[in-house]
């Protein structure tokens, strides 16, 4: 990561930046704590196996607290680097991760080096969530798995009523109602103070989620955990996959990154064609 983007995220708006900031140092859960039930809920909603983290180089992208940058460390990731928007979530990381830091990821710039992905319940609060995605897809590396969350719309009823009530309600309120429908509905405080807090929250279907990952040339493309939309997809080593594929061929460059980046559709600028070359 560059010094340019660790200190990029000043073009966020502050009052978003300060709402993430209340919920983590206020709104406690104990599914944000740093616990092997974190490891499980990693690989329940990656549906990967655990040897596969071994090893690999990942980015955990809006981190929060960094429980799920816990959970890849715990499963053997050589390295991980979180960033988030919000000073407190980073704060909290850091007692996990020395590799975490406050950036914006509208503030990204491609670099296609990581093995491995996540943005779990991140693209639903941006204003942008798809020029959000395709921020985060410029940081998998070819042959790499990118996993995200994002609200299902299907399944986004029963905030409806609160969302509409949540800009008018006293900071007691707000803990009454997110504790009513826990009694309602099951969760915890925090996901439902996440649900209805913050500024933007988008919801989507399998479908459009399944786009932009089509769009991104991404395969073996999966719907991976519900009730929310987890997809995770690969990007390939080469870029004549799909053409392979077609034809059920196997193509025997398929390890070259030479193909992949002279003929790669995804732009690559010049400096990071050199950098993968040698
Ligand atoms: C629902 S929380 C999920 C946190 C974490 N992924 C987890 O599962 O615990 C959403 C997080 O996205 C962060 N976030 C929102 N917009 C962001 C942005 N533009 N860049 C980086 N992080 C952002 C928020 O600060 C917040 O910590």
């Amino acid at each position: 990561m560059k010094i340019s983007q660790l200190l990029s995220s000043i073009r966020y708006e502050a009052t978003e930046i300060q709402e993430f900031d209340f919920q983590w140092e206020k709104i406690p859960s104990p599914f944000t704590q740093y616990t092997e039930d974190r490891v499980k809920e990693l690989l329940k909603f990656t549906k990967l196996p655990a040897s596969f983290f071994r090893g690999k180089n990942c980015l955990d992208v809006g981190s929060g607290n960094g429980r799920y940058t816990y959970a890849l460390q715990k499963l053997g990731a050589e390295k991980v680097d979180s960033f988030d928007v919000s000073e407190k979530a980073i704060k909290a990381c850091k007692q996990v991760n020395p590799n975490a830091y406050v950036m914006d990821l509208m503030d990204l710039t491609p670099t296609f080096q990581y093995d491995f992905v996540l943005c779990w319940g991140v693209l639903h609060h941006l204003s942008n969530p798809y020029e959000g995605f395709r921020k985060v897809v410029s940081q998998v590396s070819f042959g790499g798995v990118l996993l995200i969350m994002v609200y299902n719309k299907a399944t986004q009823g029963i905030y409806e009523e609160g969302r509409k009530t949540w800009s008018g309600l006293t900071y007691k309120e707000k803990i009454q109602l997110c504790k009513d429908m826990i009694k309602k509905h099951g969760g915890n405080l925090h996901g439902w103070w996440d649900a209805y807090n913050p500024r933007y929250n988008w919801s989507f279907s399998e479908g459009e989620v399944n786009d932009w990952f089509k769009k991104a040339r991404f395969w073996d493309t999966k719907r991976t955990d519900k009730p929310q939309i987890n997809m995770r997809g690969t990007r390939p080593t080469c870029t004549l996959y799909q053409t392979c594929s077609n034809f059920g061929w196997k193509c025997r460059f398929c390890a070259s990154r030479y193909l992949t980046l002279t003929r790669g559709s995804i732009p690559t600028s010049r400096k990071n064609f050199y950098a993968m070359r040698t």
